[in-house]
């Protein structure tokens, strides 16, 4: 029975969020299917999901930008999809993205995805009303966000997704991935995942095996992304472990060790997901105040 409710709930969801795809949304205007609230939200950014020409440039490397979370000016997701064959190294001045210097050497993959983030962080930024849109890289390459904002960038095969809040006193990560087979679903079970995760995995009946994987292996990543401005040093995929499914759009994680002070052992953590089966999505939006 929770199991239907489960997936009847997850159905629900995809439809009204990662099915509302570029092409139902286009002008600036939210679509029809966008919920009442998120509607109004939107409507007060103006970028409900906004076509590529909301960065001022119409190029064949970026598709439309989408919103995927809106939480009325307090925080907002993108995302879109980047190709790699339409890039060229002009487009980062097209784009006004400065170019790093340590992307010197770099292959046109990463060139290109790096630029994807970078111009939806700064699409993010603009429609908080956050001037500074330069995003800078930290230690370790962690994006630096300007005064009174933070957040978090992923990619993943063509298809990039941003976070961005504004404040200061919160932990943001986001992550996407494709949802892995084979190998590199062999390679995820092995490495990112323990024998009780795994465990765990086998005995769930909500979510296809694969793509409950791909997730948990996702929201470790996205845990990684929101804990390093506090932690500031790497930590390994055996440091938080999954305990389970909380609702139909939630993964429940602990620590598995103390990572800082403020992060004892056994502290909670719920990671928000959503998938369309062939990339899931995660993110968390910490409250360090609380
Ligand atoms: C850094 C890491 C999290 C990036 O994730 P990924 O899935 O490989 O790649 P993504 O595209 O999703 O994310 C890359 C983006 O993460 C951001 N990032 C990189 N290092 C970061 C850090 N230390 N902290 C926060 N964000 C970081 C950057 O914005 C980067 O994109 P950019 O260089 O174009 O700006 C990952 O490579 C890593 O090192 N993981 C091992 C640690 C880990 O996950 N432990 C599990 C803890 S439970």
């Amino acid at each position: 029975m929770a199991d239907e409710w489960f997936e009847t709930a997850l159905r629900a969801r995809r439809l009204a969020r990662f099915d509302c795809a570029s092409e139902d949304i286009f002008d600036g205007r939210p679509s029809p299917r966008t919920s009442g609230h998120e509607a109004k939200c939107a409507a007060r950014s103006g970028i409900a999901c906004m076509s590529a020409d909301a960065t001022g440039v119409r190029q064949p490397f970026l598709s439309d930008i989408v919103t995927v979370l809106d939480h009325c000016g307090h925080h907002i997701g993108l995302q879109t999809q980047y190709s790699i064959d339409a890039f060229s190294r002009s487009l980062f001045d097209i784009y006004e993205v400065d170019f790093p210097t340590r992307l010197g050497n770099a292959v046109p993959k990463r060139r290109g995805e790096f630029l994807a983030g970078r111009v939806l962080a700064g699409a993010a930024l603009k429609s908080l009303g956050i001037i500074e849109s330069l995003v800078g890289i930290g230690e370790r390459g962690a994006p630096l966000w300007p005064k009174g904002s933070v957040g978090s960038i992923s990619h993943s095969h063509g298809r990039c997704a941003c976070l961005v809040a504004r404040g200061e006193n919160m932990l943001i990560g986001i992550d996407v991935e494709k949802v892995a087979t084979g190998n590199s679903l062999e390679a995820i079970m092995k490495e990112a995942l323990s024998a009780r995760e795994c465990n765990r995995l086998a005995h769930q009946t909500c979510l296809d095996q694969a793509i409950l994987a791909t997730t948990i292996f996702s929201a470790k990543e996205t845990i990684f992304k929101a804990l390093y401005p506090v932690v500031q040093d790497f930590f390994g995929f055996d440091a938080v472990s999954f305990n389970g499914i909380e609702d139909e759009d939630t993964l429940s994680f602990s620590t598995e060790q103390t990572l800082h002070p403020t992060i004892p052992i056994d502290t909670k953590m719920l990671i928000k997901f959503e998938t369309d089966n062939e990339f899931t999505r995660t993110w968390t939006i910490i409250d360090r105040t609380m």
